[in-house]
């Protein structure tokens, strides 16, 4: 199919003549660091870019292209680049110990100031990565309630242990299994086969398979975790009802709920999906906006729950946690750069950019829609509805897609992160010329685009 789209070719070719320096790197890097990158989910062909420094809205690779940023590290850096509050803050206490593994009393300022925006973050433990959260958080759930299987939704990623590294993404291949009642399949290999009978996997916005398998599984299982919106796959918003009807089965059931806010958390507002959302989970996960562009992640809930770790039954450990650089960086973010009043702003100049985004679509006849939740937005080039991850993968065209991403990049825009599952991420540093530039360089692309769309349905016809 990609040999339809002459346009997906000429632009990684551009992308190749701008980005020797990324090209090299990468090729010297694959021999002593596998693939040349440090996580596995930064690679993408023909080589990702190589960065030489980012500041502000902008980022330059090593061959001295500059971008504007709409990637912004996954949404962690919501604070902008390099931004001078936290320079300063982690000027100060580099002098005064990086690292004490120690109680200290910055620990406490940031689980008051957690408490603040999610009120049923009764109790808090700090990590150093959203993938930290996830995996205790489940111990936790499994102490808590005795019981060792874990209800999880299709498509939403959560991290990478063996319970969460389960139907992430999955290829409609093969034995996926029923729509309603998908088959529980590994997404790395290395994991034990007894992590399939652990881990039940549902669609997205359907109550009827979680009620059908609580039913199934009556009395064995600890928790559903879920993205209250599944930001790993584009943009899904939950229907009106879903996490309520969650919140309301997990009761029913006895088990606990548990919102992975990794993405969304102290993002869409000031307390998350759990404030936007109005529904308390019983536990919640934390990481990315919360350190500032530095390493914290953080899980806790119900002081009963987390009582399993203060009792001594559960354990949370790790040298580098709450270390005084991160935690700095942390309270700084939360106290002095987000506070209330830019959540208007970054959520307005995101509305700017996915107003830009139809107008152009609509222009040049795209089949297309644009998605979008507070600082977040992502156009999709379907104009059909997705609901799970399926209908998302079923219906979204990836060559346009790609067509698009490196025709953005060699405008000097990184539109997101590679990869159509993920979106733009507005952060408080952005401007309204930033946004307009982005907007001028999607409506440069969009005749390409426009024929490439063109080219590819009547391949398919
Ligand atoms: C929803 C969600 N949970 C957990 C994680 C894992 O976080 P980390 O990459 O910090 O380990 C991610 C990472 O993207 C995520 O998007």
């Amino acid at each position: 199919m990609l040999a339809d789209s002459h346009f997906l070719d000429e632009n990684i070719e551009v992308f190749k003549q701008r980005t020797p320096g990324s090209a090299k790197h990468i090729e010297l890097a694959s021999e002593r660091i596998p693939a040349g990158v440090g996580s596995n989910l930064r690679y993408y062909d023909p080589y990702p870019l190589v960065i030489e420094r980012a500041e502000g809205s902008r980022i330059w690779d090593v061959d001295g292209n500059e971008y504007i940023d709409f990637a912004m590290n996954m949404g962690a850096q919501f604070i902008g680049h390099a931004n001078p509050k936290i320079n300063e803050a982690i000027t100060k206490q580099a002098p005064l110990g990086t690292m004490y593994t120690m109680a200290h009393q910055l620990e406490l300022g940031l689980a008051e100031e957690l408490h603040r925006r999610y009120p049923m973050l009764e109790q808090v433990r700090f990590t150093n990565s959203g993938t930290e959260a996830t995996m205790h958080v489940l111990r936790v759930a499994r102490s808590y309630t005795n019981n060792d299987k874990i209800i999880k939704i299709e498509g939403c990623y959560h991290g990478a242990h063996d319970d969460v590294l389960i139907s992430v993404k999955p290829e409609l291949i093969g034995r996926s299994g029923h729509p309603k009642y998908p088959a529980t399949v590994f997404s790395s290999r290395g994991i034990p086969d007894s992590k399939l009978e652990e881990v039940l996997v549902v669609p997205f916005n359907d109550l009827d398979s979680v009620r059908d398998l609580l039913e199934e599984n009556f009395n064995e299982i600890a928790a559903i975790m879920i993205e209250p919106v599944m930001l790993n796959a584009k943009i899904i918003l939950p229907d009106p009802g879903y996490l309520q009807g969650l919140r309301k089965m997990a009761d029913e059931y006895n088990i606990l709920l548990i919102f992975d806010e990794v993405k969304t958390g102290c993002r869409l507002a000031p307390g998350g999906a759990c404030e936007y959302f109005d529904v308390q989970p019983d536990l919640v996960c934390l990481a990315k906006a919360i350190g500032g562009g530095l390493p914290l992640g953080a899980f806790g809930g119900r002081a009963d729950v987390m009582a399993e770790i203060s009792e001594g039954r559960v354990v949370h450990a790790g040298t580098y946690n709450t270390n005084p650089l991160v935690m700095r960086a942390g309270l700084t973010t939360l106290t002095e750069i987000l506070t209330d009043e830019v959540y208007d702003q970054v959520t307005s100049l995101s509305g700017r950019l996915a107003e830009g985004y139809r107008q152009t679509l609509n222009k040049y006849h795209i089949a297309g829609q644009v998605v979008e939740i507070s600082p977040c937005g992502a156009v999709a080039f379907t104009d059909k509805s997705f609901k799970n991850w399926r209908e998302l993968l079923l219906h979204e065209n990836e060559p346009l897609f790609d067509t698009y991403w490196f025709g953005m990049v060699n405008e000097g825009i990184i539109p997101q992160p590679f990869g159509f599952e993920e979106q733009w991420s507005i952060s408080i540093q952005h401007t309204e010329a930033d946004i307009d530039q982005h907007i001028e360089a999607f409506e440069k692309i969009a005749p390409q685009l426009a024929e490439t769309a063109k080219a590819l349905e009547a391949a398919e016809a």
